[in-house]
């Protein structure tokens, strides 16, 4: 079937099998290779992105579910000068990455997240995190990384 997706701004359109998941098309026919893949099993979040401006966990999402649809990774979120989005910035000051597999995913539930909630407590970030996984286990930074960032922009 065909897809016609706009991400990060710009249309997007190829022939992709029914089954084919949004991380799949994201990454295998766009080749936006930032959105990662950690466990496919809906569990790790290093596959989120925002879908109409609201966080998925893109290995749970169908291409065919985005149809007419838009996107936003991780590679839409700095300014075309190349800018880095308040989130970025904030996850760079603060550390908030030590190998950096599960930041994509986190930045993005953290977009999602201080749009919901522009000044979140600590235990509101971390359970806002909670379907992010990080393999090094770096949370501390990462929810540094989150109140900075809520200063910054709320
Ligand atoms: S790859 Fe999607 S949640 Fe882990
Ligand atoms: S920084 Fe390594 S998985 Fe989170």
């Amino acid at each position: 079937m065909k897809v016609t997706i706009t991400v990060n701004g710009k249309e997007t359109s190829a022939e992709v099998e029914d089954r084919t998941l949004l991380v799949h098309y994201l990454r295998d026919v766009l080749n936006l290779t930032a959105t990662n893949v950690g466990c496919d099993t809906t569990t790790c979040g290093a596959c989120t992105v925002l879908l109409d401006g609201e966080s998925v966990k893109s290995c749970t999402v169908l291409a065919a579910q985005a149809d007419g649809r838009e996107v936003t990774t991780v590679e839409g979120l700095a300014g075309e000068d190349g800018t880095m989005h308040p989130v970025q910035k904030a996850f760079h000051e603060q550390h908030g990455l030590q190998c950096g597999f599960c930041t994509p995913g986190m930045v993005m539930a953290t977009v999602s997240l201080l749009k919901e909630n522009p000044r979140p407590t600590e235990e509101q970030v971390r359970a806002g995190l909670e379907g992010n996984l990080c393999r090094c286990t770096g949370y501390h930074n990462i929810v540094k990384a989150v109140l900075a960032a809520a200063e910054e922009t709320a």
